[in-house]
């Protein structure tokens, strides 16, 4: 700060020859200055930075009338960030700036005393304010780039705006402009991370109309298997959202989830709509999607990280005894853990051609009889979760079709008590 002001008072000529009125000039300019640093670096909103700035140029140049102006690049827009004085200003004022404007201002070494003839030379009048207005003109710049500018109007008494006036105000222009330049990055940057965001929502949103199409085609195969991949989806982001999941993580899953079947395009359609069971070249042929799905996504970058092993694994199950790999408890990731009780649970509760469908009631106590060696039992807890909401009616949109809701919350709550007491027997069974 010391050698800022010794840079800015180097022009200030010896005091034994400072007349009185101009050493009152340069401790008032030292004041505003001394006031404007903690000002600068506090963390205040901008517009009561703006104000404090511009009620310093004023006193230490005298003006009645002030505004001070932030530049866009992008749009070539001066937009008023605080004025004071003038009687008709709108706020915010806005004036737009031809190249040659832009070249002239960002030239300028410094305050500018405006006249009828030098006006259009700074400044355009096509915006909503008049130039005519400004007295006085100092352009703000950081590295030679324009940040804004400082506009002075009447001073007390018309007077007008003298060397010691402009010399104060070249010197607090620097400060300004760098407070200027602060409050723009930011703006720019707040800017760029909302539009990215949008960018990355609208996506997100094209990748799941695109994702929802597709995969109501991979259940294509037989009417009792339409919207299976869209409800395990929905299960899935339920279950992972109870357990404590982010939105994003949920969703992210939900899109994943989507996909598990996509090996079954490669299943004969006749399969699912045999009445009776597979032999065992059916069985193999049915059992190979999980193969055959995970060979066709490993070749897609998708925006979604836990497809392939979704994919794959979502019909493996903790005691080894699921397929294709045979993998054990935390050997499936949670992700799959996830998904493989959420397609159960919907495969057991809708009809097939062997079979009649459960009720919810009938298929959450099937799944707590297979837990914990099936299936994840801190998953199928979050599960009962989302039902009882549903049952008490909190959920924003209900997870299950009412249709097939069968139980009260104290039903739900008798449901969790026995998997607790499930968890507890194989616990204790448990060598
Ligand atoms: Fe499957």
């Amino acid at each position: 700060m010391l050698t800022l002001l010794r840079s800015g008072f180097s022009h200030v000529p010896p005091r034994e020859v400072l007349q009185g009125t101009d050493f009152k000039k340069i401790l008032k300019t030292f004041e505003a200055l001394t006031d404007l640093g903690p000002e600068l670096t506090a963390d205040h909103d901008f517009r009561q930075t703006a104000r404090t700035m511009l009620t310093a140029i004023m006193e230490a140049a005298g003006a009645r009338e002030a505004a001070l102006f932030s530049f866009d690049e992008r749009r070539s827009l001066l937009t008023s960030v605080d004025a004071q004085g003038f009687a008709l200003m709108p706020d915010p004022s806005v004036i737009p700036l031809l190249p040659r404007h832009q070249h002239t201002l960002t030239a300028a070494s410094g305050p500018i005393v405006l006249n009828s003839s030098t006006h259009d030379v700074f400044l355009s009048s096509n915006g909503n304010v008049a130039p005519e207005l400004f007295k006085c003109l100092c352009p703000l710049k950081v590295r030679g780039k324009l940040t804004g500018a400082i506009a002075l109007g009447r001073r007390a008494g018309d007077a007008l705006y003298e060397e010691d006036a402009l010399d104060a105000l070249k010197m607090l222009s620097h400060y300004i402009a760098l407070a200027i330049q602060n409050h723009t990055l930011g703006q720019t940057l707040a800017q760029r991370v909302s539009e990215n965001l949008r960018l990355v929502a609208s996506l997100h949103g094209f990748y799941d109309n695109a994702l929802e199409a597709f995969t109501t085609a991979i259940d294509v195969k037989h009417v009792n298997i339409h919207g299976h991949s869209l409800r395990v989806g929905r299960y899935s982001q339920a279950i992972g959202e109870a357990m404590g999941m982010n939105p994003n993580d949920a969703a992210s899953l939900r899109s994943a989830a989507y996909l598990h079947d996509i090996g079954m395009v490669a299943v004969d359609r006749r399969l699912f709509e045999k009445p009776s069971e597979l032999d065992q070249n059916e069985y193999r042929e049915m059992r190979d999607h999980t193969v055959v799905g995970h060979q066709i996504v490993s070749q897609v970058q998708f925006p979604w990280p836990q497809i392939p092993e979704i994919v794959r694994w979502h019909h493996e199950r903790a005691d080894g005894s699921g397929y294709p790999d045979g993998l054990h408890g935390d050997e499936i990731p949670q992700a799959v853990r996830i998904v493989a009780l959420a397609e159960t649970f919907d495969a057991m509760t809708s009809e097939r051609a062997y079979r009649d469908r459960l009720s919810v009631g009938a298929a959450l106590q099937e799944l707590i009889r297979l837990a914990p060696q099936k299936y994840d039992p801190e998953v199928l807890h979050a599960l009962l979760i989302q039902v009882r909401r549903d049952a008490i009616g909190t959920n924003r949109l209900p997870l299950l079709d009412p249709t097939m809701m069968n139980l009260s919350a104290v039903d739900v709550d008798q449901l969790a008590s026995n998997l607790q007491q499930r968890v507890k027997q194989s616990n204790s069974s448990t060598p």
